[in-house]
């Protein structure tokens, strides 16, 4: 497995492979690598012959009050768990070498990215479209894998991929989960056992949504107040709880077509978020 810190040096590696005739997908994340992380690559290894997988903790994502100096970081376990499960080549920059010191140019996507996490967080999103277009540009793939528990950043990377005429390919993963339903996280890990625990009120909460939506219950307001009260009940601080169209992510007064009920909720310090895709008709 190759390990690559500096863009050109990537753009080489992949043009070479690219002239061999291989098809490449690339996995970008944040490193702290968990079994969510792992599943993508195994999706990528299926939709192309080489797997990139980029391990970046991107700054310009993270909000002046938010985790980028603490977001948990462990290159060596990261680059064995890749090696481990047949990663082609590596890239991890350092932030000098993503971002110029007068780096001046945003990508922005201003429709998708407006509300759920985009409305709490703001700038967020045009940190990591930013940073995904880079990232594209590094690695020249032709596929590129995302997961689903970050539901509108896939829905947002589509969009700008379409936008901006990356040719480039995007998969989207289902959520991995813990076997008590816990979304795996890299931000798992500042949990305590008993805020873990709690924290399981998060999937219960959507998956009895579901439920009563399979059972009838047609009332957005309702169901919204259901998963706020079942998660608050558990000592979770609710960020949003929202109700949305699951491809305009803009949201439904009908429970019709396809819905995502997407959650953010705060459990001490640490921020969690989970979705429920349901299929109406
Ligand atoms: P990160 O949080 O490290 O996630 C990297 C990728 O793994 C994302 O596509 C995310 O949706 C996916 N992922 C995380 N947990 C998952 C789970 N439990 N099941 C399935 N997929 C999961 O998302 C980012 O990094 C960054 O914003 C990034 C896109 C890399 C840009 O910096």
């Amino acid at each position: 497995m190759k390990i690559i810190s500096k863009i050109a040096d990537m753009q080489k590696f992949s043009t070479a492979l690219r002239r061999k005739g291989r098809s490449i997908a690339v996995v970008p994340t944040m490193g702290c690598l968990h079994e969510g992380h792992l599943m993508l690559i195994d999706t990528a290894k299926k939709h192309a012959d080489s797997v990139i997988v980029t391990l970046f903790v991107n700054p310009t994502q993270f909000g002046p009050k938010e985790d980028f100096s603490k977001y948990p970081r462990q290159l060596e376990k990261d680059l064995a768990l890749c090696r481990k499960r047949g990663a082609t080549a590596v890239f991890t920059p350092s932030p000098d070498e993503m971002y110029s010191k007068d780096a001046s140019t945003w990508v922005e996507e201003v429709q998708l990215s407006r509300g759920l996490c985009g409305k709490s967080r703001p700038g967020h999103f045009r940190g990591v479209t930013t940073v995904v277009a880079k990232l594209f540009n590094a690695t020249l793939p032709d596929v590129a894998v995302f997961g689903k528990k970050d539901y509108q950043q896939a829905k947002v990377i589509q969009r700008m991929t379409r936008d901006l005429n990356f040719p480039v390919r995007i998969i989207l993963q289902e959520t991995v989960r813990e076997k008590e339903g816990l979304a795996m996280s890299s931000r798992n890990s500042y949990l305590s056992p008993d805020r873990r625990i709690a924290a399981l009120s998060i999937r219960r909460s959507l998956e009895s949504a579901k439920s009563a939506i399979r059972n009838g219950e047609k009332n957005a307001g309702r169901i919204r107040k259901s998963v706020s009260d079942g998660i608050s009940s558990s000592g979770g601080r609710i960020d949003y709880v929202e109700i949305v169209d699951a491809d305009n992510l803009e949201p439904v007064a009908k429970l019709t077509g396809n819905i995502l009920i997407a959650v953010a909720a705060f459990f001490d310090k640490t921020r969690l978020i989970d979705n429920i895709e349901i299929k109406y008709w």
